[in-house]
């Protein structure tokens, strides 16, 4: 896509260099198509250092030189980023927001009516390639602009496509919270383990592989993770057993109710965001 090729990515943090990396690696855009930028000296230095792309501390910089910008700053430096940038964005630029609980309509208000505006919600694994990027671009967006943002988050992971805007709160409670939801079920089995008996080495392995094993299990299955478990649960014995007992407890009422908290708090974040 000849002219969306100079991608910018203003605030390369976690998710900002994960992308960097990825782009990098996927042959999507060469290292002098990539200009990024960061707020500390040292920051900006290393990334030059490591990655060979370009960089600035100047967000007007990034604009100017970008055909793309993605904005990849803590949702509270939106704003500021955002006013920064305004004056040097046309209608030529095609803008990917990836801050948590800033929608559509405070984005237009912020970047104004020139660019094009595409809103994604990438998750934590993305850092290692194994990311799940929700991507939402609105109304009458040209078919080559959703494709290529499509092609950026694909390089640190799978995408989807997103219609209403109002799943990405849903999407943020399940898929952008999501990993701790796994680190934590892998906290408590790595404890247990511990306490009865097993060394922490031997407790951290034994967990994360078995996290590992099931997930790849899951996802090469064309079984659901229900059946899955319904074929390790045999009647009276281990699982069957530990299964009943997290039924009793209510686990996955629990799970459930934590998805939805974390939905209304995504919710409750955008409103005060606006
Ligand atoms: N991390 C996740 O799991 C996750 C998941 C979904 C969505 N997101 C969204 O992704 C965005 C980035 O998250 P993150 O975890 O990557 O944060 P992060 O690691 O803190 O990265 C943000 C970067 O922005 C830079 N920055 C701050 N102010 C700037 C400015 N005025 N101009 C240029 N750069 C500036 C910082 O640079 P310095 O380091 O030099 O200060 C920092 O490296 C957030 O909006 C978040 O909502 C994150």
């Amino acid at each position: 896509m000849r002219d969306n090729y100079i991608v910018g990515i203003i605030g390369a943090g976690n998710m900002g260099e994960a992308l960097i990396k990825g782009l990098l690696r996927s042959n999507l855009v060469r290292s002098y198509e990539i200009i990024a930028s960061a707020r500390k000296p040292k920051h900006v230095r290393l990334l030059e250092k490591t990655y060979g792309v370009h960089t600035t501390r100047n967000n007007l910089a990034v604009t100017n030189s970008s055909d793309t910008i993605v904005l990849a700053v803590k949702p509270q430096d939106m704003a500021h980023v955002c006013d920064e940038i305004r004056p040097a964005i046309s209608k030529n630029h095609l803008v990917i927001s990836i801050a948590a609980g800033i929608d559509f309509s405070r984005l237009r208000k912020m970047l104004g009516p020139k660019p094009r505006l595409i809103r994604v919600m990438p998750n934590l694994p993305a850092v290692i390639d194994e990311g799940i990027s929700a991507i939402f671009c609105g109304p009458r967006m040209p078919e080559r602009y959703r494709r290529f943002a499509h092609q950026i988050f694909q390089a640190v992971g799978q995408t989807v496509d997103v219609r209403e805007e109002r799943l990405m709160d849903v999407i943020t409670g399940l898929s952008g919270t999501g990993p701790a939801y796994f680190f934590a079920m892998m906290e408590a089995l790595h404890t247990a383990g511990k306490k009865l008996g097993l060394t922490d080495q031997m407790a951290r392995s034994l967990t994360l592989q078995t996290a590992v094993g099931a997930a790849e299990m899951a996802s090469q299955s064309s079984l659901d993770p229900e059946n899955l478990r319904a074929q390790v649960t045999s009647k009276k014995g281990t699982t069957w057993a530990a299964m009943k007992h997290l039924k009793r407890k209510n686990f996955w009422k629990t799970m459930e109710e934590a998805v939805r908290v974390a939905t209304k708090r995504a919710r409750q974040l955008r409103k005060m965001s606006k």
